[in-house]
C-alpha cells in the first residue's frame, strides 16, 4: 500500500511536459505545449500538455488524464507501478507498509536480482584476479570494455559460493536466491546452496522498467569445458523470456523517437548496435518474437525492424517470424496501435556484431533500410520454392501466396501486394483480374487458429539438445563454406590466396570439396576468368553440385572488402569446426563417470583444440580492432 501523502508528494515532485516529453516531442504554444499524440497514429499534433491543470487532452482521439495515467497507458502498468515508477524518476524514496505479502515477497525478489547485478558487476570492474583479468581484456578485446560494461552493468562469476554468501550477508533466504535462480542446490554427501553462474561473463537483463529479472552468462575462459556458449536463467516468477526483451529499458525512447525498433538475436549483438548508434535494438532472449513481444513495441513505434544473421539458422528464425503476420495486422487489445513488421537478413552468414566489424555502420544502415516488409518477404518466400515459367506450378505457387494474404483481405494493403504479385507470376492483366476473383472466394480460416499459433512457445524453449546444437553448427559451416566458395568465383585477385586455403580446408559439405578442387583446376587453366564465366564453366562441368550457387548471388554484396571478408570467413569456418569439435568431446565426456579412464583420455585431446581456439581468436581479434 502506498499512503495518499506518498502519492501527492509523487503528483508534486512530477512535471507533466517533462514526462511527456520522453515520448513526445513537444512544441510549446503560448502557454500550452502540443505534439502527436501517443496512443493513436497522426502526422499533425493534436495532443495538448497543459502545464496550469498537469493534465493532457488529445483532440483527435479523446484520450486524457495525468502523470499517473500517461504512466499506466505509456509504461502498461498498474496505478500502484506507476506511483513507483514516477517516485523513482523523482527520486523520492516510498515507504511501503508491505500489508500485501505478495508484493512484498516479490519486491524482495527483485532485490536479490539487483543485489546479484551489483556484486557481478563489482566483480568485474574492481576485483584483482587471474580470471576477472582475462574477463575484462575478454571484454575490451570485443568493444565491451569500461564505460560499455557499465552502461550494460556487466559483471563477472566467480563461482565457489561466493554470490551465495554475499546474498546471505545481506539476509536474503535460501529460497528467495532459488526463486531466482542465482543460486542452486546441489549434493554432495548432503545437500548444500551453490551458484548457479561461475567463470562466466555475466549480461543482466532488465525488464521495461529496469528492473533486474535475469542473467545470461557467457562462457570466456578459453579452456572452458562448458558446452555450451550461454547458460540463461531459467524462468523464474520475475522472467518469462516470451515477455521481455533484452535492453527494451535503454531502448524504449529511442525507439519512440526514431519511430522504430531493432530487433537482433544476440546480447553482444545488441550491445555493438547500441555502440554504433543504433539505440533503439532489443533482442529476443531464446525465441522467436511472440505477439506479447510485439505488442510491447507497437506501445512504442509502428516500424520494427527483424534483423536475423545471415547464416540458415537466420533465415529459419525469419520463417518462424512468418507466424506473425496474423497477429501483426490484428490491432492490439488496448488500443489502435500495431507495428508494421520488416524482416533484413544480413549478407554472408554473418551475424550483426560480426558485420559491423567487417562492413561498419554505414552499411549496417543500409541493409536496415532495405528491410523489406515480412508480408513482401514472405510472398518472396513461397515464389522462390517454384518454377514460375510452368504452368502448373505457377498455379501452385499463387494459391500458396494467395493464402498468405488472406488475413489482409479487405484492408487497403491487399491491392498493392496482389499488384506485386501479379507482376512476379508474370500475369497479363486479364490473368490479374482472375486472379483477384479468386482471393475474393477465398476464405479466411478462423482468425483465433493463427494468432494461439503464433502465441505457442517455440521449440527453442527446450534446452537445445545435442542434435539440435550439432546440425545448427554444420549448417552454418556450410553456409560459410558457400559463401567462401563465391569469393572466390567473384575475385580473381583473391584466387591464389584462397587456392592455399582451399587445398589445405576440409569441407564438411561434399559438393563443396568438388566444387573447390574444380575451380582450382579451372583458374590453373584459365587465368582470371570472370565471375559469370567461372560459373558457367564450372555448373557444365558439375552440373549436379553447382546447383547449390545460384548466379543470382554474384555481386549481390559488395559493401565488404574482400580481403577482409576472406579472412572473416576462414576465420569463423576455422572457430566454428574446433568449437564444434570441442563440443562433441564435451558431449562424450558427460556420459562417462569422471573416474573413468576414458574420461581422461578425452580430456587430453581437449587441450590442444582450446589452445588452438584460444590462439585463433586473439590472432583475429588482434587483427581487426
Ligand atoms: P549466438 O550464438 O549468435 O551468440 O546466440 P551471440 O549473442 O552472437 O554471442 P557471441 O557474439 O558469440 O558472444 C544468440 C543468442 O542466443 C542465445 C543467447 O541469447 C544469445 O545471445 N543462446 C545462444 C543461448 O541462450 N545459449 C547458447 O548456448 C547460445
Ligand atoms: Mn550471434
Amino acid at each position: 500500500m502506498i499512503g495518499e501523502e506518498e502519492i501527492s508528494q509523487v503528483r508534486t515532485a512530477t512535471d507533466l511536459v517533462a514526462l511527456i516529453s520522453t515520448r513526445v516531442v513537444l512544441k510549446q504554444r503560448r502557454n500550452e505545449f502540443w505534439g502527436c499524440c501517443p496512443f493513436h497514429n497522426e502526422k499533425t499534433a493534436s495532443f495538448k500538455v497543459d502545464p496550469a491543470s498537469q493534465f493532457y487532452y488529445c483532440f483527435g482521439c479523446g484520450e486524457s488524464g495525468d502523470a499517473f495515467t500517461f504512466t499506466m497507458k505509456t509504461e502498461n502498468v498498474d496505478f500502484p507501478d506507476a506511483i513507483r515508477i514516477l517516485a523513482r524518476r523523482a527520486n523520492i524514496e516510498l515507504v511501503e507498509e508491505t500489508s500485501s505479502p505478495q508484493r512484498g515477497r516479490k519486491a524482495r525478489l527483485y532485490a536479490v536480482t539487483q543485489a546479484t547485478v551489483d556484486f557481478y558487476h563489482q566483480q568485474l570492474m574492481r576485483v584483482k584476479g587471474a580470471k576477472p583479468d582475462l574477463a575484462r581484456s575478454y571484454l575490451s578485446a570485443r568493444g565491451m570494455g569500461g564505460e560499455v560494461a557499465k552502461q550494460w552493468k556487466l559483471g563477472f562469476a566467480p563461482g565457489s559460493g561466493l554470490l551465495v554468501k554475499y546474498l546471505k550477508g545481506l539476509g536474503f533466504s535460501t529460497q528467495e536466491m532459488l526463486d531466482v535462480n542465482v543460486a542452486v542446490s546441489q549434493r554432495s554427501g548432503e545437500e548444500y546452496l551453490a551458484d548457479r553462474f561461475y567463470d562466466r561473463i555475466v549480461f543482466p537483463i532488465f525488464d521495461i522498467q529496469g528492473r533486474a529479472i535475469a542473467f545470461g552468462g557467457r562462457v570466456f575462459l578459453p579452456d572452458d569445458p562448458s558446452p555450451a556458449k550461454y547458460l540463461n536463467s531459467a524462468e523464474t516468477r520475475l522472467f518469462k523470456k516470451r515477455d521481455n526483451l533484452y535492453a527494451i529499458d535503454q531502448a524504449k525512447a529511442q525507439i519512440v523517437i526514431q519511430e522504430s525498433a531493432i530487433v537482433v538475436e544476440g546480447y553482444t549483438d545488441t550491445i555493438a548496435l547500441h555502440q554504433a548508434g543504433f539505440t533503439n535494438t532489443v533482442a529476443t532472449l531464446g525465441t522467436a518474437l511472440t505477439t506479447q513481444h510485439l505488442k510491447d513495441l507497437a506501445r512504442f513505434c509502428n516500424r520494427v525492424i527483424l534483423l536475423f544473421d545471415g547464416d540458415e539458422a537466420g533465415q529459419r528464425a525469419a520463417d518462424r517470424a512468418l507466424d506473425l503476420i496474423g497477429s501483426a495486422l490484428a490491432p492490439t487489445a488496448s488500443d489502435n496501435r500495431r507495428a508494421d513488421i520488416y524482416v533484413a537478413l544480413l549478407p554472408n552468414a554473418l551475424d550483426p556484431a560480426d558485420y559491423l566489424v567487417a562492413a561498419g555502420s554505414a552499411a549496417l544502415q543500409l541493409v536496415i533500410d532495405n528491410a523489406v516488409s515480412l508480408i513482401r518477404y514472405s510472398l518472396n518466400r513461397i515464389l522462390s520454392g517454384f518454377v514460375l515459367a510452368e504452368p502448373e506450378q505457377c498455379s501452385r505457387a499463387e494459391a500458396a501466396a494467395l493464402r498468405i494474404l488472406l488475413p489482409l483481405k479487405g484492408t487497403a494493403l491487399v491491392t498493392n501486394h496482389l499488384s506485386y504479385l501479379a507482376d512476379r507470376l508474370n500475369y497479363s492483366e486479364i490473368a490479374e483480374n482472375e486472379m483477384r476473383q479468386r482471393f475474393e472466394k477465398l476464405v479466411a480460416p478462423r482468425f483465433t487458429a493463427s494468432t494461439s499459433q503464433s502465441d505457442a512457445p517455440v521449440n527453442t524453449q527446450q534446452p537445445k539438445t545435442d542434435i539440435n546444437t550439432r546440425q545448427a553448427a554444420s549448417e552454418r559451416i556450410i553456409s560459410l563454406e558457400r559463401e567462401l566458395l563465391f569469393l572466390f568465383i567473384e575475385h580473381p585477385e583473391l584466387r591464389s590466396q584462397l587456392t592455399t586455403a582451399f587445398e589445405k580446408m576440409i569441407w564438411i559439405e561434399q559438393a563443396h570439396k568438388s566444387i573447390a578442387s574444380e575451380l582450382i583446376a579451372l583458374d590453373l587453366a584459365e587465368a582470371s576468368l570472370a565471375p559469370q564465366e567461372c560459373l558457367s564453366l564450372l555448373t557444365a562441368r558439375l552440373p549436379e553440385q553447382a546447383v547449390t550457387l545460384s548466379a543470382a548471388h554474384l555481386k549481390e554484396y559488395s559493401s565488404i572488402e574482400p580481403v577482409k571478408l576472406a579472412d572473416l570467413l576462414l576465420f569463423n569456418i576455422r572457430e566454428a569446426k574446433l568449437q564444434a569439435a570441442i563440443n562433441k568431446i564435451n558431449g562424450e565426456r558427460r556420459l562417462l563417470n569422471s573416474d573413468d579412464p576414458k574420461n581422461h583420455e578425452l580430456f587430453r585431446e581437449l587441450a590442444p583444440l582450446q589452445q588452438e581456439l584460444a590462439e585463433l581468436r586473439k590472432k583475429f581479434r588482434g587483427s581487426t580492432n
